[in-house]
């Protein structure tokens, strides 16, 4: 359930309506709704009512400081995967305590940021991470809390570039070697095992891999157990789903009890990384048409937000569902909307059946997760505004780009 909703004819985002925020703010921009990232934040977390966990919201998806502000005011922890996402995290008011820090390549300096800040956890994906987070804590006089990614070599079923639980993927340490880290790790001086953790995609859209992935996982924490090597906690990653169009992922509180179903009445305490499952429908992308074209039978929407503000359909061929601000009567017909970028990859949909006017103000739905996050200055063009709204308030929560902007740090030569 979210907040964008019609109200006499037109698409508001709570209280504030849509059309108003653009003659104000000018497009393209993004709108986030506070009551809808709040209410997801929540399903999620009284999903998995008193059993020990924490709800460690995946930063990449969206890092607005506004949003992880609002995060860090609802107790959330942080997943973050660079030192970039730290220093936000930090800045936004967030507790470095509560902050899990994933992924593949991390740099000497980003573990000393780490560590200096005291995170709760290191997510391991290498040997070679291990031996260089061990000298690095060492040097430090501290000791590094870790866990190991584990790659349980499951199909999550969705996109290819997306999918990361499978052997042939980059991530984490495959299931067949894990005990052996874990035996490393264990011996290590600079190192305290914590955890198992493992990622195995995102956007799935249905229960059985995320269990396969837990069998698994529980599998090896009792036989790490056995070994003497005491597991207190299980980060079973991000990923779940949401509705682009009719997926029909399950809620939260169907996931939660699958898993908590699995655990038994095992203590360890569960961690979650959820992104897109709090931010997707949190947010929209609101663009104007700046020119509707024929070529042949082809019909085109020319809009002002391109690939560049935009990325998903152009680089996952991903659908977005995409609504009039104020729908108009009148025949449909079947448009391609199309940014200004010149490339043929440069769409936000394609077929789109719309009954359309030069000037009409469009919303891209789903786009508060892996929306601007994802924006770049392609084409020389500047990133978008970031609007937050709470009730019948509306915040601009980053500015629109100046052109000036586009070449700060930039030099001629002398
Ligand atoms: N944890 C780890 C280690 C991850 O790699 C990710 C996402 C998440 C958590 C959050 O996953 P979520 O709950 O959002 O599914 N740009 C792509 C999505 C890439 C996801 C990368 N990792 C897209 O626009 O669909």
């Amino acid at each position: 359930m979210d907040y964008f909703q019609y109200r006499d004819g037109e698409l508001f985002a709570e209280e504030c309506s849509l059309s108003q925020l653009a003659e104000r703010h000018g497009t393209p921009f993004y709108c986030y709704s506070r009551a809808t990232i709040e209410r997801h934040w929540h399903a999620f977390n009284n999903a998995v009512k008193d059993h020990p966990h924490l709800i460690c919201y995946a930063v990449k998806a969206n890092s607005n400081l506004a949003v992880l502000n609002l995060m860090a005011r609802m107790g959330s922890g942080f997943d973050i995967v660079s030192g970039g996402e730290l220093a936000r995290v930090i800045e936004a008011g967030g507790d470095p305590a509560k902050v899990v820090f994933s992924g593949v390549g991390k740099s000497v300096e980003e573990m000393e940021q780490a560590l200096n800040a005291g995170i709760y956890c290191f997510n391991v994906e290498s040997e070679a991470e291990l031996e260089r987070l061990n000298q690095v804590a060492l040097r430090l006089g501290k000791v590094a809390p870790v866990s190991v990614r584990v790659n349980p070599d499951v199909d999550a079923g969705t996109h290819p570039y997306i999918s990361t639980g499978l052997t042939e993927n980059k991530f984490g340490i495959p299931m067949s070697q894990a005990v052996e880290v874990f035996k490393t790790a264990a011996g290590l001086a600079g190192i305290a095992v914590k955890g198992v953790d493992c990622h195995i995609g995102s956007q799935l859209i249905e229960i059985p891999p995320f269990i396969d992935a837990l069998e698994r996982l529980l599998g090896l924490i009792d036989q790490l157990q056995g070994m003497g090597i005491e597991i207190e906690h299980l980060d079973v990653g991000g990923g779940l789903g949401v509705n682009y169009g009719d997926e029909n992922p399950p809620h939260p509180d169907q996931y939660a009890a699958a898993l908590l179903k699995k655990l038994g009445d095992r203590k360890l305490k569960l961690i979650f990384e959820p992104g897109r499952a709090i931010m997707a429908n949190a947010g929209v992308l609101v663009t104007k048409i700046e020119y509707l074209k024929r070529n042949g039978d082809k019909r085109f929407a020319v809009v002002d937000a391109a690939m560049n503000d935009l990325l998903r359909p152009a680089l996952y061929s991903a659908w977005q569902n995409i609504i009039p601000l104020v729908p108009r009567e009148g025949q449909e017909h079947s448009y391609d909307v199309v940014g200004p970028i010149c490339e043929t990859g440069d769409f936000i949909g394609k077929n789109r059946m719309l009954s359309l006017a030069a000037g009409d103000l469009l919303a891209v739905r789903s786009a508060g997760a892996y929306g601007f996050a994802m924006a770049s200055n392609y084409n020389s063009r500047p990133r978008v505004a970031e609007i937050m709204v709470d009730s019948s308030q509306d915040y601009v929560v980053r500015a629109r780009e100046s052109v000036q902007q586009l070449w700060q740090g930039e030099q001629k030569l002398p």
